[in-house]
């Protein structure tokens, strides 16, 4: 099929950019994003045009590198699925497809397609990187930031509960976890804005976790706030809500 593809063009993040047409694009159902874009590069050289930058690494929904908003949505219309492993099944032949970057605060355009992602690698820091990378990783996600971006407050909430509770049992006493946990929190609420509990974020999230992950955050600040009355999460599988673990 050949579609025209509206891609967003921006040299740096100081510069304000907008979208180019390139048309037609050689494209197939079977087809992911970041193939789709491989041939809106191939025609953009063949055209003697700069190609357009983007984002990626395994191409296989591991490594978080790549996500693009397509048509309005971070990753793609395939739900729960990494830019690199959607398909173009909903287009057809002479559709118009709108490849633009991930959309939020905390996720500055570098160039083009590709964002800086560093807020997310600063609130893994506060965990301390590799227990924040281990926690993460056990659960799944891949620190794409797709949840921030299908937020309309930008926050990283998903995210950052996640990583919040699969901390626990990483750490070596209760005092080194809380002092984790405080920090996660401290980095999260300058890097990214309030959870409003709109469920954006499961709807687009590659791992697919769960809004329940959303909940880690409130009980971390209760247990932080009112250490005695609320205990620290014991693990991942400690699903007692924060209203049930007080203690009177
Ligand atoms: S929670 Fe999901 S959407 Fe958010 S960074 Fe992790 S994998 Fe990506
Ligand atoms: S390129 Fe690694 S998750 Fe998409």
């Amino acid at each position: 099929m050949l579609l025209t593809v509206h891609v967003w063009r921006q040299p740096d993040a100081e510069t304000q950019g907008g979208f180019e047409t390139v048309s037609p694009v050689q494209a197939r159902e079977e087809m992911s994003i970041l193939e789709l874009l491989d041939a809106v590069n191939e025609t953009l050289e063949r055209q003697g045009d700069d190609p357009v930058s983007f984002d990626d690494g395994c191409r296989e929904g591991i490594c978080g590198k790549c996500g693009v908003t397509v048509d309005g949505v971070p990753h793609g219309p395939d739900r729960n699925r990494a830019s690199c492993m959607q398909s173009l099944n909903a287009y057809r032949d002479g559709d118009e497809v709108f490849i633009e970057p991930m959309r939020a605060g905390a996720l500055p355009v570098k160039k083009d397609l590709a964002v800086d992602k560093k807020s997310l690698r600063r609130v893994s820091k506060e965990a301390k990187f590799p227990v924040a990378m281990k926690a993460l990783n056990t659960a799944g996600c891949i620190s794409c930031g797709a949840c921030i971006a299908a937020c309309p407050n930008g926050s990283g909430q998903l995210f950052v509960g996640t990583m919040l509770k699969h901390l626990p049992p990483l750490a070596k006493t209760p005092e080194e976890r809380d002092e984790r946990a405080a920090k996660v929190l401290d980095a999260a609420d300058q890097e990214f804005g309030p959870c409003s509990l709109l469920g954006d974020c499961t709807e687009v999230c590659p791992a697919g976790l769960p809004l329940q992950n959303l909940t880690s955050v409130t009980r971390e600040n209760l247990h932080r706030k009112f250490p005695e009355r609320y205990p620290a999460p014991q693990g991942p599988d400690d699903d007692e809500g924060s209203a049930g673990a007080e203690k009177k």
